[in-house]
C-alpha cells in the first residue's frame, strides 16, 4: 500500500478535527477525497504530507511513517496544498528550478521542459506567477508537486476554480498520473468524482462515513432504487399504490412516474404485474442509480 492511514486523529482545543481516520491508497488508484466545508479533508492531508502532526494515530507513505521518516516522505509524496502557496515574485520556470533544486533534481532543464509539456504551462512559461491567472497558477502548484516524479500525489481541491475547459484539462492530466501513481484528491465537484475517481473516501465531522468503490458506493445507499416508468394511458396515484413494496411515487405528469422502494428492491416485477393486472400499457420503464451527489447528502447531512 502507497499510503496508509491508521486511527488518525488531530485535536485542535475540544475539536476533534479529525478522529480515528483510517484508510488504504494503493498505486494505480485515484482516489476521491469528499466531505462537506470544515469535514477534516485538508487536515487529514497536511497530516500524511508530513505538513502538520497528528495528536493520535499513524501515516505511513510507501511504508515512511509520517512523524519518524518525514524527509522520505517528503521523497516520496507531491502535495499541491489548498490555496496554492506560489512565490509570487519568481517566474514560472525560476520556481520550478527552485523546486527542482530542493529536490536535488539532475538535469534540471529537461525535467522543467517535461513538467511544463504535462501540464499545459508552454505558452506562460516566462510569465511571472503572480501575472498567471488562476488556473495557470494550478497548474504551476501540479508542476511543483509532480517535478520529482513522486510515487504519490495529494491534491487539495485541484480544480477549485478553473473554467470548463481547463477542468477537462486538469481532470484528464489527474487520470493519466493516477494510472501509475497513488493520486488522492479532494473536491466538492461530484462529477468530477465521478469523472476520475476509482474510490471515494467520505469525510464528515472528522469521522470516516464512506470509503468504497463508486459503483458500490451509488448502490449501498437507499433510494438506489427509483423506477421511472412510462404508461400509454393516464393514471392516478391511488392507482399507483396499489404496487407491492413501494415507498414513494412523484408524478412528471399523468403518465410518467417516479416510483422508489426506499430499500434495495427492485420493483421492476411489481410495476409490470401491476401493469398486466390493470391493462395498462408500459411504453418505458428505467431504474437509476443513486448519484454520488444523492449519496453525498444522505451521508452528510445532519
Ligand atoms: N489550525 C487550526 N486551529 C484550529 N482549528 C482548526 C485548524 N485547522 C483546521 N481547524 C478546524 O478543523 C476542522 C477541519 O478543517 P479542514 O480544513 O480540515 O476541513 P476541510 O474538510 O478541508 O474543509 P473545506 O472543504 O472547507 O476545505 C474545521 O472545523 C477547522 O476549523
Ligand atoms: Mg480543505
Amino acid at each position: 500500500m502507497s499510503v496508509k492511514v491508521n486511527g488518525l486523529t488531530k485535536i485542535y482545543g475540544t475539536q476533534r478535527a479529525v478522529d480515528q481516520v483510517t484508510f488504504e491508497a494503493k498505486q494505480g488508484e485515484v482516489l476521491g477525497f469528499l466531505g462537506p466545508n470544515g469535514a477534516g479533508k485538508t487536515t487529514t492531508m497536511k497530516i500524511i504530507t508530513a505538513f502538520i502532526p497528528q495528536t493520535e494515530g499513524t501515516a505511513t507513505v510507501c511504508g515512511y511513517d509520517t512523524n519518524s521518516d518525514p524527509i522520505a516522505v517528503n521523497e516520496k509524496i507531491g502535495y499541491l496544498p489548498e490555496h496554492n502557496p506560489l512565490y509570487k515574485d519568481m517566474y514560472v520556470r525560476e520556481y520550478l528550478g527552485f523546486v527542482a533544486g530542493l529536490h536535488k533534481i539532475n538535469n534540471k532543464k529537461k525535467r522543467i521542459d517535461e513538467l511544463i509539456e504535462m501540464t499545459g504551462l508552454g505558452l506562460e512559461q516566462r510569465k511571472l506567477i503572480g501575472a498567471l491567472s488562476k488556473g495557470y497558477r494550478q497548474r504551476v502548484g501540479l508542476a511543483q508537486a509532480m517535478i520529482h516524479n513522486p510515487d504519490v500525489l495529494i491534491l487539495d481541491e485541484p480544480t477549485s476554480g478553473l473554467d470548463p475547459n481547463q477542468l477537462v484539462d486538469i481532470r484528464n492530466l489527474i487520470k493519466e498520473v493516477g494510472k501509475e501513481k497513488t493520486v488522492i484528491f479532494s473536491t466538492h465537484i461530484m462529477q468530477e468524482v465521478q469523472a476520475v475517481c476509482d474510490r471515494v473516501l467520505i469525510i464528515n465531522q472528522g469521522k470516516i462515513v464512506a470509503d468504497d468503490p463508486i459503483d458500490i458506493l451509488r448502490q449501498k445507499v437507499a433510494g438506489q432504487n427509483i423506477i421511472t416508468v412510462q404508461f400509454k394511458q393516464k393514471v392516478h396515484k391511488n392507482q399507483l399504490l396499489g404496487i407491492k413494496n413501494i415507498k414513494e411515487i412523484q408524478a412528471e405528469d399523468e403518465f410518467r412516474w417516479r416510483i422508489s422502494s426506499g430499500s434495495d428492491n427492485d420493483v421492476r416485477e411489481e410495476i409490470f404485474d401491476f401493469a398486466v393486472a390493470n391493462k395498462l400499457t408500459i411504453l418505458e420503464m428505467k431504474r437509476e442509480l443513486s448519484s454520488v451527489e444523492d449519496v453525498f447528502h444522505q451521508l452528510t447531512k445532519g
